[in-house]
């Protein structure tokens, strides 16, 4: 499966910010056995995708409605006309912040597919239910809970980002990873058959080019889902080589 690294600028990013947008084609062009794709704010979308050649840019969320009376929300169709080819639905501050449910998420997923882009939908476990020894279990649950509906498996990635591991610099152990990935590879194939092979999983917490490599070793991780390093194009390109050296 090609790698697949995305870069996640949560509500960081203006104008001048799409010179790190150039640094990072460049790395995405040269590398090209690995899948780039860049998710500024809403508003950096459409100038972002005009300077972009390989990789691709993409949204932070979407509506599940396809328009209506809902004030500052952006629907799917209205982001693929700002040329976002991925939305990422369910991230665990969206959960958080905005109380979205796994029933909601797997509506959003739906939506974002139906106006012709991958949706890439988050899972994770908050720290209470690791320590409890419940991880696996709640994951699983959450990603069935988000796969609910009409879901296309061929414009869908999966990203597995622990609560706990999201800009804290504290990293899953590579045994639990690898757990967990595999955890989740059934739960895909209980969902979707076959298909369920060729949906990627990545990870996401904590990702930075001097643990990529071996995040990126291990059994059923296919990429990385990418915060804070993502900001910068020296800080995420290292993880993009790490991916190619890996693909
Ligand atoms: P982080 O964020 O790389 O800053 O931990 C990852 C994410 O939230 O997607």
């Amino acid at each position: 499966m090609r790698p697949y690294i995305i870069a996640n600028w949560k509500m960081n990013g203006l104008m001048d910010a799409l010179g790190e947008g150039w640094a990072i084609d460049d790395a995405a062009a040269a590398n090209a056995n690995v899948d780039v794709a860049i998710c500024p704010p809403a508003t950096l979308i459409a100038a972002m995708a005009d300077i972009l050649s390989t990789a691709k840019a993409g949204a932070q969320d979407c509506h599940h409605a396809a328009s209506g009376a809902h004030t500052g929300c952006l629907a799917a169709d209205m982001l693929a006309e700002a040329d976002a080819q991925l939305v990422i639905v369910g991230h665990s501050e969206r959960r958080q912040d905005q109380h979205e449910s796994s029933a909601l998420v797997a509506q959003k997923a739906i939506a974002a597919q139906n106006a012709a882009m991958e949706a890439i939908l988050c899972i994770g476990e908050p720290l209470e239910i690791r320590d409890a020894g419940q991880a696996e279990e709640y994951v699983t649950a959450q990603l069935g809970d988000s796969l609910v509906g009409n879901i296309d498996p061929a414009k869908l990635t999966i990203a597995y980002e622990p609560i706990w591991a999201i800009g804290t610099g504290r990293v899953a152990s590579e045994s639990d990873i690898a757990a967990m990935h595999s955890a989740c590879r059934k739960k895909l194939f209980e969902r979707f058959g076959d298909a369920g092979a060729s949906v990627r999983l990545l990870y996401g917490g904590s990702v930075k080019g001097e643990n990529a490599g071996n995040i990126l070793g291990i059994n059923d991780v296919n990429g990385a889902l990418v915060g804070g390093a993502s900001l910068k194009a020296q800080t995420f390109i290292p993880i993009i080589t790490a991916a190619a050296a890996k693909a």
